[in-house]
């Protein structure tokens, strides 16, 4: 079997910080590298995040590259109510052995992406999409190269969650989102519509922390630190993971339900900035470019984080 080649584009973040445990433990990935972006936290504790993370799950083989420390044109905004002001919660920051990759992260995934064979490297995006946005402007070519880029972010049926309108992370870099969206790269969006069916129970958290490996106890922490915020900022219900699903549909694509559609993103109105607007009748978008996703098996998202944890 040949494992998928990713990168990973983040900015850890609890739920960012699930979804690369997710990827560090997959027997099903081939990780090339982690990218960080500045975003829920600057770019300085997403990047010392990821490196945390990454020897928290022994997997210093694989390369954290940093990427851009701010959005094409907005102020860097930050949600640090939802990650704790470190960006992982409750963990305490340590000074990680394993340093970062030379190499700015916007280059390496061009680099990886040029060196391999088109359609064979996949990206997953969990943070502001500027990284990608400079790639794109740096290297054209890499749109059509690319394989499948699965990114968390936007919303439709369930409204923002930054503001009434708009997702955080298209919200924090609208003008990225809409040059990604404009670019011709192979996009499925998970928004907020598949990811706020994708919440860590009580019941779901104790079975990853059953697992019993430091990586299992570090999503399980993630997991109930998000869910501490989420009851105290938004509501009874468990909190949302949402980074996991773009990771979880590339190792099985069977646990999504995508419908092909036409994307836009709002940049000008302040209102509304960041909003997705999502057209899936192809007599009024003309084509249907984009995938966005509408339902997720949950059970076995948490199932396969689980197995990737042990
Ligand atoms: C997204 O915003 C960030 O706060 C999370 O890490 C996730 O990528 C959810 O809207
Ligand atoms: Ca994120």
């Amino acid at each position: 079997m040949t494992h998928q080649a990713l990168i990973i584009d983040c900015d850890p973040g609890v739920d960012d910080a699930v979804a690369l445990m997710l990827a560090f433990g997959s027997r099903d990935l081939d990780l090339l590298a982690v990218t960080t972006v500045g975003g829920n936290v600057p770019l300085v504790k997403t990047t010392r995040n990821a490196r945390m993370l990454r020897q928290i799950a022994g997997r210093e083989d694989v390369p954290v590259h940093a990427g851009a420390e701010r959005p094409l044109r907005r102020k860097p905004a930050g949600a640090g109510a939802f990650h704790g002001e470190e960006g992982l919660g409750s963990l305490e920051p340590f000074a990680p052995a394993k340093g970062v990759a030379d190499g700015h992260g916007v280059d390496a995934i061009i680099a990886a992406v040029m060196a391999r064979a088109p359609g064979t490297v996949a990206l997953a995006v969990l943070g502001p999409m500027t990284n990608l946005a400079l790639a794109l402007r740096r290297e054209p070519m890499i749109a059509k190269r690319l394989g499948p880029v699965a990114v968390m972010g936007g919303a439709r049926s369930e409204g923002g969650n930054i503001t009434p309108s708009a997702e955080f992370n298209i919200w924090a870099d609208p003008e990225a989102a809409d040059e990604v969206m404009r670019s011709g790269c192979a996009l499925t969006l998970f928004g907020l519509d598949a990811t706020h069916q994708v919440r860590a129970t009580d019941a779901r958290i104790a079975a990853i922390a059953a697992v019993g490996t430091p990586q299992a106890e570090t999503a399980a922490a993630m997991m109930r630190f998000s869910q501490a915020v989420e009851r105290r900022i938004v509501g009874p219900d468990a909190a949302p993971v949402h980074d996991v699903c773009p990771v979880a549909w590339l190792m099985q694509p069977a646990l999504f339900e995508l419908k092909p559609c036409r994307i836009a993103v709002e940049t000008v109105s302040e209102l509304t900035r960041g909003h997705t607007a999502v057209e899936f009748r192809e007599a009024s978008a003309g084509s249907l470019p984009h995938r966005w996703a509408a339902r997720a098996d949950a059970e076995a998202v948490f199932a396969l984080i689980a197995t990737s944890v042990g």
